[in-house]
């Protein structure tokens, strides 16, 4: 059975509380539970982790080689300027897939460039808590190459 990591990194958390109208009213546990069922009937294991803190993140990249086949990861603002998430991603082999809930392009300038996204496998953006439930779709898929 295949098995991921899902990544959730500095204020989402917050989610539920956090700005509604850019993330929504769902809370990282709703996110969490309707991922596990929508993993469950997939056949699909998935595992959870968020923190505020990078070298936390760093550290879970880390882990992660040894123990997932891939990583759905939203990096919230370290997306913008972490090098070191940046080196972590690209220390390891497993695919990951960059996801953010809001569609970033249409907001502040700074939040238009990933230093990530180079070193991911793919990027979604702006398709809200689906987007989660899209990037496990292609770790799955023939394309993302985890069966
Ligand atoms: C985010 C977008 C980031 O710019 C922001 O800092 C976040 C959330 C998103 O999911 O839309 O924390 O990653």
């Amino acid at each position: 059975m295949p098995h991921f990591l899902v990544l959730n990194g500095p204020n989402l958390n917050r989610l539920g509380k956090r700005e509604p109208a850019v993330y929504g009213s769902k809370t990282l546990t709703d996110l969490e539970t309707d991922l596990f069922h929508f993993a469950e009937r997939a056949s699909i294991q998935l595992t959870f982790f968020q923190s505020n803190h990078e070298g936390d993140l760093v550290d879970a990249l880390h882990e992660a080689e040894d123990q997932y086949d891939g990583v759905v990861f939203n990096p919230g603002a370290f997306t913008h300027y972490s090098y070191a998430l940046r080196d972590a991603i690209a220390s390891i082999s497993l695919p990951v897939i960059e996801v953010h809930i809001s569609n970033v392009h249409k907001r502040e300038e700074f939040r238009h460039h990933s230093v990530l996204a180079p070193v991911c496998q793919g990027q979604i953006v702006g398709l809200g808590l689906e987007g989660y439930k899209l990037a496990i779709r292609y770790l799955v898929s023939e394309e993302g190459a985890v069966s």
